[in-house]
């Protein structure tokens, strides 16, 4: 078959380098966007008389009725016509002629073609994802504010510490879910740019007008810069990153998941309807999503180290290398928009026991802090020392088998006799979470400061 770029050539291709080379298996996900680049781009050369207003309007037509044979299933994706844009070039001159449909091609190359419609993709890919972000941010709030005061262990190392409430531990997701939104969207505003014009990496004698272009494709503006343009990845990269944070923060929150619903913890019971059975053990339910979601981290990160990779020590400006850039970055945005849509899902119908983390939290003398600094503020005694006392305490509790909250004044008293009868209710689980007044702490005080954030996050979003 002839090649649109046959001129200079007088061997036809191998099927080898037709098979190796073509990028139309994955690069027609970007139909949708070329098309809408081409449109833009063919009124443009109108409007600046580069192509007759009879060529624009063929053009325009052919296009939609391209468009609507992809999405009708009619068209017939060929591996030599090498990627989307020559397909849909291709298709378009078979159907209102070369005369016109030839001319499409002025004043640009595939190299800001590509350049454009990838763009295009990241650039809605990051305000979907965002969206998606946003779905359990509000998620995870609407829960907290349901369990102020539910009292749960807050760990270090993964051993009890101090006792927190549920609100508070699932807002530190919250915060980080919100950072990684801003991160998308800081994304989209530094990368709402337009490449097309740029052509093959120089620029074109063609007196086009690439605001217009811009404009008409719902860009800020234009990239400044015609080489950089056609070999800059770096929105696709940023959204990578942007993703492997995002995957970070959910394997965390996901490997919670999992050791709260073990019969170990027992916090939570993840429904039914996302959970699945064992081919062999008719009595396990397994957290598979949560598990699935963590593993997906891996390719989440290994896509973004194959991009970075290629994109490394490339010479300027377009190379073939590049062509590597859209499958990591469809899976990721795929991986990531079914993960979370289903974690959301999952949340949501999430039981808490309560009674599992009330008793959790009476085990490992999780007020042990609030007695040394009982000591320190009301006795005087200096920090290590306190430190010191309620460390004898914590072992007088251990070997009477209670936690420290459960020891009485005597008992306590014949470790310090300066303990008073005040101490008692200082060294009750709730009393050590309210006491934690600091801002950013787990008191309903503190904890009402950062739902109000959350809140706040949540109305300032219009997108
Ligand atoms: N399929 C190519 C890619 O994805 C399109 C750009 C090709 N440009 C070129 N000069 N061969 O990168």
């Amino acid at each position: 078959m002839q090649k649109m770029w046959q001129g200079r050539f007088s061997e036809a291709s191998s099927e080898l380098l037709e098979a190796f080379n073509a990028s139309i298996e994955f690069d027609k996900e970007l139909y949708a966007q070329d098309i809408a680049g081409s449109k833009a781009h063919a009124k443009m050369l109108g409007k600046c008389k580069i192509i007759e207003d009879e060529a624009v309007n063929k053009i325009l037509e052919g296009l939609d009725q391209v468009k609507s044979e992809i999405e009708n299933g009619e068209f017939k994706f060929n591996i030599a016509d090498e990627d989307i844009h020559m397909a849909v070039e291709k298709r378009l001159s078979q159907i209102i002629g070369a005369e016109f449909g030839g001319k499409l091609h002025t004043a640009r190359s595939r190299n800001d073609q590509v350049a454009l419609d990838f763009r295009l993709f990241v650039l809605e890919a990051n305000l979907d994802l965002a969206k998606l972000l946003l779905n359990l941010i509000k998620t995870l709030n609407s829960i907290a504010k349901e369990h102020k005061s539910t009292l749960m262990p807050g760990f270090t190392h993964l051993q009890h510490a101090q006792p927190v409430s549920l609100a508070y531990h699932l807002l530190a997701y919250a915060f980080m879910f919100s950072r990684d939104y801003d991160r998308l969207i800081s994304s989209h505003k530094r990368n709402n740019l337009s490449p097309l014009g740029s052509c093959a990496m120089a620029g074109t004698p063609h007196p086009i007008d690439r605001e217009m272009v811009a404009n008409e494709l719902g860009f800020n503006g234009i990239t400044p810069n015609a080489m950089d343009s056609v070999s800059d990845r770096d929105f696709a990269l940023e959204l990578l990153f942007n993703l492997s944070v995002v995957f970070t923060h959910t394997s965390r929150l996901c490997e919670e998941l999992i050791l709260w619903s073990s019969s170990e913890f027992g916090y939570i019971a993840i429904s039914d309807k996302f959970s699945t059975g064992s081919s062999i053990m008719p009595q396990k339910k397994n957290p598979d999503v949560a598990e699935l979601i963590r593993g997906k981290t891996g390719r989440i990160y290994g896509n973004l180290i194959s991009l970075l990779t290629t994109m490394k020590s490339l010479p300027l400006a377009y190379n073939k290398d590049m062509q590597e850039d859209k499958e990591c970055v469809f899976d990721s945005v795929k991986n990531a928009k079914n993960s979370l849509i289903i974690l959301n899902a999952m949340i949501e119908e999430i039981k808490f026991n309560k009674e599992n983390m009330l008793k959790a939290t009476k085990i490992g003398h999780l007020s042990a802090t609030d007695l040394a600094d009982y000591l320190v503020k009301q006795k005087q005694i200096p920090f290590r020392q306190a430190h010191f006392i309620t460390g004898k305490c914590v072992a007088l509790a251990e070997s009477l088998g209670k936690d420290l909250s459960e020891l009485s004044l005597n008992e306590l008293q014949s470790v310090e006799p300066n303990i008073s009868a005040d101490v008692l209710e200082l060294l009750t689980l709730e009393s050590s979470k309210e006491a934690r007044k600091s801002l950013g702490g787990t008191s309903d005080y503190s904890v009402d400061i950062q739902l109000e954030l959350i809140d706040k996050f949540i109305k300032s979003q219009e997108i």
